[in-house]
């Protein structure tokens, strides 16, 4: 028998139903509190609640698992590419052979950006954050490809998403180009996804370039874990935008936007930011682990803690594993990677962090991979765009599927404003 929760709230008794998913907490729907009881829920950050139901990521914080589409991210860490997580994401199952050469394909097909595109990067100054830059030529593809603009149109629908899985790393890498006054370089069909992004961003005209097997692998290992992570910020802001029926793109222009942030995807540059700032500074790490307890002090441990997670995030556990295969393979010394090692033992062996449950995320080593294949720190946030570029749409799409149709996003709220006031004409205030 289906398990219900009683609520009362006066003289009112009702019944909320609890949902039972394949896996993880029991859920209490409150679908018809409101007209039921007149009563809204309140829950700020939204720590509590369940926005909708997926079957597209299941994570679970308390023991530190992550599957995309019931497959452990360890897994397909180790034995998928990229482009087939993506596919996995978006459809829902692993390709047939057959099915992911299609898949690439079409994702070739599209890799070029429309020629007018690029007088946009030309009115950019030189100095601008990538993130802005992504997130706005992303929203131009929309002026750019207005061919593809119905969301409810399956077939408007798959072409957007070939265009931007294809066209996103020719834009990033154009857009590193441009700040640092190089010529754009085409993307190179012959090429894998990864192999074609590190040639459109570290390759010249003048010269051959040959992308190190090693770093190709390592982006696509750093893609494929951050290809989704359910009601993420920046995904639950491609479905809140997207809710309202605007097209694909415009939806991922507004998900760029919010990963952004330092809280969110931002971190993985802040973390850099930080750990050079401790290293040039010859501070102790106990100094900045007492500023990040202090609560009178803003400072907080970038790439540490986690919504979710309450146990090691299992991305920074394997990030951490390469960082350290890549600097011994490669023989480089990094004082950051030691750094980092040494924040973390401290900081886990500290109680305020036990009892906080705050363990690295999977920003805190990734940005030490990005160093050693040469990413300039700007382009960390954009990189791990391009990896949650398939999570986002694959979200988009299940929501316009949702069996009950699509409903728009409009939370409610506590209203603590002023009553009603007499309004007082500009000469008498
Ligand atoms: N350093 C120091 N204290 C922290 C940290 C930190 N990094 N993270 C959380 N805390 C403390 C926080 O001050 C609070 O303490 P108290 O209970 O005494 O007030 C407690 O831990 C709970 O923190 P919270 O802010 O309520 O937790 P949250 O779930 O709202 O925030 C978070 C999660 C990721 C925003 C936060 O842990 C944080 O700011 N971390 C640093 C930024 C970061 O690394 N972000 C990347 C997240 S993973 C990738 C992604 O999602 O994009």
């Amino acid at each position: 028998m289906s398990e219900t929760a009683k609520l009362r709230i006066g003289d009112n008794e009702i019944d909320l139903p609890v949902l039972v998913g394949t896996e993880g907490n029991r859920v209490m729907d409150i679908t018809k509190l409101y007209a039921q009881t007149s009563c809204i829920t309140l829950d700020e950050g939204y720590a509590n609640t369940g926005s909708t139901t997926s079957q597209i990521t299941y994570v679970d914080g308390e023991k530190g698992i992550l599957r995309y589409r019931g497959y452990p991210i360890e897994e397909l860490a180790e034995r998928c590419d990229f482009t087939e997580t993506a596919y996995l994401l978006i459809h829902g199952e692993l390709p047939s052979a057959d099915e992911l050469e299609d898949f690439r394909r079409n994702v070739r097909l599209h890799t070029l950006l429309h020629e007018g595109m690029k007088t946009i990067f030309a009115g950019f100054p030189r100095d601008a954050h990538p993130m802005a830059i992504l997130s706005s030529v992303v929203g131009a593809l929309a002026i750019y490809y207005e061919d593809a603009l119905r969301p409810n149109d399956p077939d408007h629908q798959e072409l957007a998403i070939y265009r931007l899985l294809a066209k996103m790393p020719t834009i990033a890498a154009f857009g590193y180009k441009q700040s640092i006054g190089q010529p754009f370089i085409y993307p190179e069909n012959h090429l894998t996804y990864c192999q074609n992004f590190l040639q459109m961003m570290f390759a010249v005209p003048s010269d051959r370039y040959e992308a190190d097997p090693d770093f190709v692998d390592a982006l696509n290992l750093l893609l494929i874990l951050h290809a989704d992570h359910g009601q993420n910020c920046s995904t639950s802001t491609v479905r809140m935008v997207g809710s309202s029926t605007v097209n694909l793109y415009s939806a991922i222009s507004a998900g760029i936007c919010a990963l952004w942030g330092a809280l969110h995807g931002g971190a993985n540059e802040a973390c850099i930011n930080m750990l050079e700032k401790i290293n040039n500074d010859g501070a102790s790490i106990g100094k900045f682990v007492d500023r990040a307890k202090d609560p009178n002090d803003p400072f907080r441990l970038m790439g540490f803690g986690h919504r979710v997670y309450k146990n090691y995030d299992p991305r920074a556990k394997i990030i951490k594993g390469v960082c350290d295969r890549l600097l011994k393979k490669h023989s480089v010394a990094s004082p950051i990677f030691d750094l980092a090692r040494e924040l973390e033992e401290v900081a886990l062996s500290d109680p305020y962090f036990i009892d906080r449950k705050l363990y690295p995320n999977v920003d805190f080593y990734s940005g030490i991979i990005y160093r050693i294949m040469g990413i300039p720190k700007q382009m960390f946030t954009v990189l791990f765009a391009l990896g949650r570029l398939p999570g986002w749409i694959a979200h988009w799409r299940e929501m316009h599927d949702a069996p009950g149709g699509m409903r728009i996003h409009r939370p409610r709220q506590l209203y603590t404003g002023s009553s009603q006031r007499k309004f007082v004409p500009l000469i008498k205030r």
